[in-house]
């Protein structure tokens, strides 16, 4: 993977936080508009911040490294500051993406947003 960032070859390679979570607090499922391909979030929040992100990505190698990246980046976040993760941000975080694989980071951005969403109509939370 020459075009790709050391980050982005090493969270491919070793993703973290991936698979289920029991019972999450919120939780969603994105596709890429570009290509379809799909993303699930589940979060646990605590005390108005996300603790804990889980998430299964059906995509390519930069989905992948970002789904992963995101999930070590957020945690302790509050809500708002997730809800304000633009892809853009996920993209220079981890390296920097090649041109027509920018769009990738997307699932992760939307996915959160969407999970958080589904907390806060599960909660009853503004
Ligand atoms: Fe679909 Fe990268 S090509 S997320």
């Amino acid at each position: 993977m020459p075009a790709y960032s050391d980050l982005v070859v090493e969270h491919f390679q070793n993703p973290r936080n991936s698979g289920e979570m029991t019972d999450p607090d919120g939780e969603a499922t994105t596709a890429n508009p570009v290509c379809g391909d799909r993303m699930r979030v589940m979060i646990r929040v605590k005390g108005g911040r996300v603790t804990e992100m889980r998430w299964l990505t059906r995509g390519c190698p930069p989905a992948i490294a970002t789904s992963s990246f995101a999930s070590e980046l957020i945690r302790g976040w509050t809500l708002a500051e997730v809800e304000a993760l633009t892809r853009e941000q996920l993209a220079e975080g981890i390296g920097g993406l090649p041109k027509d694989k920018v769009h990738c980071s997307v699932l992760a951005a939307d996915a959160l947003r969407a999970a958080i969403a589904d907390y806060r109509g599960r909660s009853g939370s503004p």
